[in-house]
């Protein structure tokens, strides 16, 4: 995408109000465009056991039904943004449909769980809608470069052309997320938001570290050494942090303040 993650993210000044029509519009568009598109099913085609490995537990981590993000949304009170948060979830879901077509097509199964799944959902536990949010992040930064290291060193056509539909979509889900958390966190205090920003580099570092040890061999297989991805990863992840905590940011669209990518 020309303009990176943070394109059209926080224009005008609407943190604490903040309206997020705009993201549902987007949300509603792709979703029709979704519905008027016939995925491609092509079988016989051959992935390295790796990578095949590697995209299960992918598939695996889009493929929930968002439960408690859902719950923590609608507790938050605003009707235009748990609307969009019911299709962002619908829209992941196409992600897990469309990987394991890719698994199909590479003569393999879904394998309907993954421990860093697991520990996912342990982490968010008894958590609101922000810890929710910052979680996810994780997931949604390392799926950034994932998809685009999955769409570029496969060397097939298919996978390439589903890895580079999905890493679109998360180059949306991002901007919609630092959009929300930007607004959750206007009233914390300095210390607070301190903390949080903290906390979020802790978790995001060791996140990416556990993806790049656990798929290690199927990134190579793309062409990206551990080493890099993690460095790719953080360095995506940087101007995340300031756009989410820094305060006085909120009339500034996040692309002037973050830079692009
Ligand atoms: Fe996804
Ligand atoms: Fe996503």
């Amino acid at each position: 995408m020309r303009d990176g993650p943070f394109a059209g993210a926080g224009r005008g000044p609407r943190v604490d109000g903040m309206d997020f029509q705009e993201h549902l519009a987007t949300f509603e568009d792709h979703a029709r465009r979704r519905a008027g598109r016939v995925e491609p099913q092509p079988v016989g085609g051959w992935l390295p056991p790796a990578l095949i490995r590697s995209i299960q537990r992918f598939q695996a981590g889009e493929d929930g039904d968002g439960t408690r993000l859902l719950a923590a949304a609608e507790r938050a009170g605003d009707p235009v943004y748990l609307a969009a948060i019911r299709l962002f979830e619908q829209e992941e879901q196409s992600h897990a449909v469309r990987l394991a077509n890719v698994l199909r097509y590479a003569g393999a199964a879904p394998i309907g769980g993954d421990w860093t799944k697991a520990v996912f959902v342990l982490v968010r536990r008894g958590g609101g809608l922000r810890l929710e949010l910052l979680t996810l992040m994780l997931a949604e930064v390392v799926a950034l470069r994932y998809y685009r290291a999955l769409r570029d060193g496969s060397g097939d056509e298919y996978v390439g052309d589903v890895a580079g539909r999905i890493l679109a979509d998360e180059q949306r889900h991002v901007p919609f997320h630092l959009d929300r958390l930007r607004q959750g966190f206007a009233r914390t205090p300095p210390l607070g938001r301190l903390a949080a920003a903290a906390g979020w580099w802790v978790l995001m570092t060791g996140a990416t570290v556990v993806v790049a040890l656990d798929h290690g061999r199927a990134l190579r297989v793309l062409g990206v050494s551990r080493r890099q991805f993690v460095a790719d990863v953080l360095s995506l992840f940087h101007p995340m942090v300031p756009a989410v905590f820094r305060r006085r940011i909120g009339a500034q669209p996040l692309r002037e303040v973050t830079g692009t990518w």
